[in-house]
Order: structure tokens, then sequence, then C-alpha cells
């Protein structure tokens, strides 16, 4: 096998091709396809947007998810020594590298609230576990959850929950703790053993989950709503966001694929490699708004919800339909695994840069970075309750109503994800050698040719008008 460690040295990496698969799809799966895409289906009209987002996934994420893994094989250290090894094999200027610091420095950020939304995750995965329990007692475990509450009183958990920093905290120090402890383990015993475990677990709790909505809910008008584009829903700050939800649902421009991509080695191509990666993440995604969709129609609850569709409306759904405690607390499951092998990447790139930049052993590093991000998370949960007045970019006008939540979101969201998908197209389609980035993607020859004119014209162009209109959306 050619992604099998070639010598008998204790370099940690993947034992197989398809165990760096599974940690890579792992990594791509995540919050972003259950919860985030859902959400701006929902909020951008469905049909069109989905499209414009398949659009990007083919013609920007797949070039990009094949220049960062094959970076990363080339560098075989962390994100930034990899930027800084291509930059020396091309006889291009070392300062390079910063792409990689900057990739470091977004996972870092992304994972400290990353984690307090998990934390929500685990804790509705808790209370459903409870609802369960109470069917179960009364003698009727396919029943539904919350009996005898109103609406209201389904959904003003939501709002208490965030009101209750100390609620709030033991989630996200709960959720944080086994991200580092997976990662603590190593790249093989933590990452790839993790992944070899919850990534079937989520497939079979995805599928069956739909497979329910199929028949209990309402398929047919998800599909219809899902697949139907009415492009006069395509403005432009909708495309705008279908490219920003393509970058982060791939894990792309913070250096996630670059880091699992130097615990590669051999020399086969990376073409399918990547083509699979790019595929089962913008499955799950269609697949997760074909498990929503069905519920959330059958309920009359509204698609356009926002943020709260997956915490508020649906368990009002799970409170009628049948099953409705059993499929809730698998649901909320299903997401805080997907969530956990994301996280463990967002760890695992500061965590290597440590290693790598710092000397430090593994443990020493991923405990600095995961008792840093905890710090800055505890300030994004307070922003909930004892903070929400704080708005910390204020100053800047897309920021200015944005909590600290909100605010670390927007700007990896908006700032540091495209600046780095767009530095990292540049160095591939400019800087670099032809010669040494073609022979590590494998290439044939016209798959080559368009993966070189996609990375070297289409990313740069498009994402740089992301970047800009993202910023001032003034201009649009
Ligand atoms: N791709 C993940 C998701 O869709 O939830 C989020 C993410 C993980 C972004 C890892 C970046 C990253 F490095």
């Amino acid at each position: 096998d050619g992604a099998a460690m070639g010598s008998a040295t204790a370099k940690d990496g993947w034992s197989s091709r398809a165990g760096f698969i599974l940690a890579a799809i792992g990594a791509a799966v995540g919050l972003g396809n259950i919860w985030r895409f859902p959400t701006l289906a929902g909020e951008s009209g469905g049909g069109a947007f989905v499209l414009v987002y398949i659009g990007f996934v083919i013609l920007l994420g797949l070039p990009l998810v094949l220049s960062e893994i094959s970076i990363g094989r080339i560098g075989q250290t962390d994100a930034l020594g990899s930027f800084e090894r291509v930059a020396e094999k091309s006889g291009a200027s070392r300062s390079w590298r910063g792409i990689g610091a900057l990739g470091g420095i977004a996972a870092f950020l992304i994972l400290s609230f990353y984690s307090v939304v998990a934390g929500w995750v685990l804790y509705y995965a808790g209370v459903m576990a409870g609802e369960l329990g109470s069917a179960i007692a009364s003698g009727n475990p396919l029943g539904g959850a919350f009996a005898g509450e109103s609406v209201d009183d389904i959904q003003v958990r939501l709002g208490d929950m965030l009101g209750n920093p100390t609620l709030l905290l033991v989630m996200h120090a709960l959720f944080m703790a086994v991200t580092w402890f997976v990662v603590s383990r190593g790249v093989h015993s933590g990452i790839e053993t993790a992944a070899k475990y919850l990534m079937p677990a989520f497939f079979v709790l995805l599928i069956g989950i739909t497979i329910y909505g199929a028949f209990e809910g309402n398929f047919g008008e998800a599909i219809a709503f899902l697949f139907t584009p009415d492009f006069s829903k395509l403005t432009p700050p909708v495309i705008n966001a279908a490219l920003g939800q393509a970058l982060f649902s791939l894990s792309l421009g913070v250096a996630g694929l670059i880091t699992y991509g130097s615990y590669l080695s051999g020399k086969d191509g990376l073409g399918g490699t990547s083509a699979t990666i790019a595929l089962a993440d913008t499955g799950v995604a269609l697949i997760a708004g074909l498990m929503i969709f069905p519920i959330v129609f059958a309920a009359g609850l509204d698609p356009a919800g926002g943020p709260t569709l997956v915490f508020q409306s649906l368990p009002v759904a799970f409170q009628s339909m049948p099953g409705g405690a059993l499929v809730g607390f698998l649901f909320f499951v299903l997401i805080g695994v997907a969530a956990l092998t994301s996280s463990v990447s967002l760890l695992e790139v500061p965590t290597a840069l440590g290693i790598g930049e710092k000397k430090w052993t593994r443990g020493k590093s991923a405990t600095v970075m995961a008792l840093g991000a905890f710090l800055i998370g505890i300030l994004a949960l307070l922003g909930y309750n004892v903070l929400s007045d704080v708005r910390p970019l204020a100053f800047w006008s897309i920021f200015e109503n944005a909590d600290i939540l909100d605010s670390i979101d927007g700007f990896t969201g908006k700032v540091m994800l495209p600046l780095g998908a767009l530095l990292t197209s540049v160095f591939v389609g400019w800087i670099a050698d032809r010669k040494l980035m073609a022979t590590e993607t494998g290439l044939s020859a016209g798959a080559l040719a368009l993966w070189r004119f996609l990375v070297a014209w289409l990313c740069p162009i498009a994402v740089a008008i992301v970047l800009v209109t993202g910023l001032f959306p003034a201009i649009l």
C-alpha cells in the first residue's frame, strides 16, 4: 500500500490509504454538513443555493483539496514547514510559509467556538436520552419526546441552556477534553482509530434516520425544496454564502488537509483520493438535507428557521413523530460524532505546528493548544449570558451586531478561510514548481491541464471576489 509507512522509522502516520481517506472524510463531515448546510439552504431558498454550492465544490473545492493534500505529502511536516519546503524546492521565498501559520491560527480559532456549539449538541443528546428514558419507562419506547409539553415548553430549552454559563462551560469542557484525548494519542492510534469506529457509526445513523424521515416525514416536499432551483433567489449574498460553505465544509483554507496529507507517504496519485473526499462530504450534506427537511415539512415548521432550526424546530417534530424520542436521541448522537472527527482535525493543525516548529512533544502541544482554544471558547459561551452586551468587532460594520461567538465565526469564515484558500491557490498556481506539483498529484495530462487552470485562474479570482464582497457588502 502506497500510503503505508515506507520504513521502519518511528514516524507516526496513517496505516493505509483507506485510513487517511476515512480520517479526511471525518474532518470534512461535521457541523458544517448537518447544521450549517441545512440552515443556509433553508435561509437561501433551497434549490438554487444547492446548485451553486455543488458547482463550487467541483470547480473550486476539488482542485483545492488536491492542492492541499499534495503540499502536505511533499512537505511531510506541519503546515508551516510544508509550505516552506515546497517553496524551497521551487526556488521561491520562504515567507510563503506564512500561509501555514495563518491556517494554524484559523483552525485554532474555529476550534474554540466549534467546541462550544458541539457542547450544545452534547446537551441536547442528554435531554433526548432523558426523553427516551421516560418513553421507555412509560412502556412505549417508540413514543414521541416531550410528552404533554407545549411548543413553547420545548423551545424554551435553547434559551435556558444559553442563559446558563455553568452548563455551557461543562459541555464545552467535556467536548474539548475528548478532542484533546484523541489528538494526544497520535495520528494512527488516536485520529485514525477514532475515524475507523466513528465514521461507520455515523453513516449507519445518517442512512437510518434518512430512511425514517422518508417514511414518516414529507420526503417529496424536501426533494422539491432542495432540488428545484428558483433562480430569482440567486442574489450575490447567496452566491457568496455558497462559496463560503463549500470552503468550510471541505475544511479548506485552514491547512487541515495539508496537515493530514503530511502523514501520507508513497507516490500514488492523489486525484481519486481527493475526489472521494469531496464527493463524500457533499453527499453527506445533501443527505443531511434529505434527513432534516422531510421532518421539518411534516411538522409544518419553517425551513428558513436559521441557526436554531436544528436545536429549536426539530425537537418539536420529535414530539409528534412515532419513535420521536429514540430518533431524536440518535439524531444528536449523529451530530456529536460528526463534530468530534472534525474538531480533532481542527486541533491537529496547531498541535502539529507546536510539534514541528517548537519541537514540543505531542502531549504538550495538544495540551497547550486545546487549553488555549478552550479558554477562548469560554469567552464565546459567556457571550450568550454574562457578556451578552459585548460586540468585539463593533468597529467593523459587517460584524457590528455580532456577539463574541458570531464574531469569531464571522472573522474566521469571512476573512481567514477565504484568505487562506486564495493564498494557497496563488501559491500552487503561480509560485510552486509546476513539475513538482504535477508529479505529486499523479494526474493524467488532460486532468492536469484542467486542474492547473482551475487552481491558477478560477480559484483565485472567484475567492477574491467572495472575499472582497463579503467584507464590503456595500459593493453589491
Ligand atoms: N469541515 C468541517 C465541517 O463541515 O463541520 C469544519 C472544519 C473542520 C473546518 C476542520 C476546517 C477544518 F480544518
